[in-house]
């Protein structure tokens, strides 16, 4: 143990300046590279390619979001159509009886109105996030509860929207209609049709759905949609569309997608893809992130196939903020943006298929990683690849023992192939002077590392900084975690 590192680390102010310099040089690109997209956005974004197809290209935000700059800069120029996240559904928007509060709502609908983008109104009425009162009501109350919370919200956004969900998700996997408060208190089937007239009475211009998921392939739960739709259209119901949520699992797009939007269009309606991303069983490694580019491209190519489907929008903007890892334990990385909000191969793949080019490659991320302090590099000792090897500082020689890439899922890998192997915290060490080590990958915290705008490169799971012990600059010197303290021993640029 080290008695008081402080000490025996002299300050070295023309060094600190100089990893500051290094920082700023390093910085130049990046910045570059976001002005070159934005520059460009009419043609090279999503929402602008989907635009010159007559589409639109959409993400689900919620308030929260509105104030994360990485997001943002992502939404202010991809999107062109917006699905509050949780902002309009009944437990926020109704969350007592006759006790309405729209603020949250309002907040999407003005980000929306400031960068030219529509609305998707999510939702009036669901079993979910709906609050207890309702569930409790006398049975006798619930159809005129129903259609006074469709009424007010839907009145309230009149004009506002582009299309409502009215019904979301309510469907069985067998293709029976889920037995909910409403199907029971409502005339079973038929709280779905008083739903849609109800919202129809109060926003005759917002097009009307109904929204579910697993219904994207031919099987019974979609024929139970196709069934219930065609109905409602003969009976002359005022329905539009039909939307497919679209929660993937990497691989798993059905074959039978295209075909299925078709027989919802062949009968009059609009279909959309409302809730798009797809997931992988983490980690992620190349294979399943060209597979998950595969199905982002066999779903917008879905979409632009069939005259009807009116366009596409992923379930949140980056892999970061997404629903999937808090519901899908084990699962993540199921968007077109990363952790770091750089776009992934499924970003390449659906720009392609809505008939853009290649964007530029995003920055490297690869390459030595300098130790500024020492003008060495970080590096395993003779090549070694057994787990548990500190990693040390060494004259840099571009060799494959000092070559490390930060992936999509913040990992610091070296090497490749069968013998790639992790920088990791020895232990899931948390405190002062845990080993920087390799490991095998495994996805876990203390092989997640941020790399840092200030020169720093921090441990998820501790928030330590990778560290040159005792400041060395010698040939050998180990590399460690410590408290993050401005040294030049814990700077650190990636070329
Ligand atoms: C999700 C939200 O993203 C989460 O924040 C919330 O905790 C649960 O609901 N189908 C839907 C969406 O129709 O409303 C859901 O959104 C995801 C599944």
């Amino acid at each position: 143990m080290t008695p008081d590192k402080t000490l025996m680390r002299p300050r070295r102010h023309f060094k600190r300046g100089l990893a500051l310099a290094a920082a700023t040089v390093l910085a130049v690109p990046i910045a570059a590279a976001v002005t070159a997209q934005s520059a460009g956005a009419a043609t090279t974004t999503l929402r602008g390619l989907a635009e010159a197809q007559n589409r639109y290209f959409g993400t689900a935000l919620t308030d929260g979001d509105l104030n994360i700059s990485g997001e943002m800069n992502i939404a202010n120029v991809q999107f062109d159509m917006v699905t509050p996240g949780n902002e309009m559904k009944w437990d926020t928007t109704e969350s007592r009886q006759n006790s309405f509060n729209f603020g949250p709502g309002d907040q999407i609908v003005s980000w929306a109105k400031s960068h030219n983008a529509r609305v998707r109104g999510h939702n009036l009425v669901w079993h979910s996030q709906l609050p207890g009162w309702v569930n409790s009501l006398p049975g006798s109350q619930v159809k005129a509860a129903m259609e006074n919370h469709i009424t007010t919200e839907a009145t309230h956004y009149k004009g506002q929207l582009y299309a409502w969900d009215v019904v979301n998700e309510p469907f069985n996997e067998d293709g029976s209609l889920r037995q909910d408060v409403f199907y029971n208190n409502d005339g079973g089937s038929a709280y779905i049709a008083d739903a849609l007239r109800t919202a129809h009475a109060a926003d005759p211009g917002a097009k009307l759905y109904l929204n579910d998921y697993n219904i994207e392939g031919q099987n019974a739960k979609s024929n139970g949609m196709y069934n219930l739709v065609s109905s409602l259209k003969s009976q002359g119901v005022p329905i539009d569309g039909v939307g497919l949520e679209s929660h993937f699992i990497a691989g798993q797009v059905p074959s039978s997608l295209q075909a299925n939007m078709q027989r919802f269009a062949d009968l009059g309606l609009d279909v959309a893809i409302t809730e798009l991303d797809d997931r992988i069983q983490l980690p992620t490694n190349n294979s399943n992130l060209q597979q998950q580019a595969n199905d982002y491209a066999a779903v917008t190519k879905a979409c632009l196939n069939v005259t009807r489907c009116v366009g596409i929008s992923q379930w949140g903007v980056d892999d970061g903020h997404s629903w999937i890892p808090g519901t899908f334990p084990g699962y993540g990385a199921a968007t077109m943006y990363d952790n770091n909000y750089q776009p992934k191969p499924a970003y390449n793949s659906t720009v392609n298929t809505l008939g853009g080019s290649n964007p530029p490659p995003p920055p490297p991320t690869g390459g030595e990683v300098h130790a500024v302090g020492a003008g060495k590099c970080l590096d395993v000792p003779n090549s070694s690849t057994t787990g548990g090897t500190q990693l040390q500082i060494n004259t840099c020689s571009g060799g494959s023992n000092q070559i490390f890439s930060h992936t999509s899922s913040n990992a610091l890998t070296v090497y490749s192939g069968s013998t790639q192997m992790c920088l990791d915290a020895n232990a899931k060490g948390t405190t002062n002077g845990t080993k920087a080590i390799i490991w095998t990958c495994n996805g876990q915290t203390n092989q997640q590392w941020n790399v840092n705008s200030n020169g720093t490169i921090t441990s998820v799971l501790s928030g330590l900084c990778l560290d040159v012990t005792g400041a060395s600059t010698a040939n050998g010197a180990l590399v460690e975690l410590w408290a993050c303290n401005g040294g030049s021993n814990q700077q650190w640029t990636i070329s």
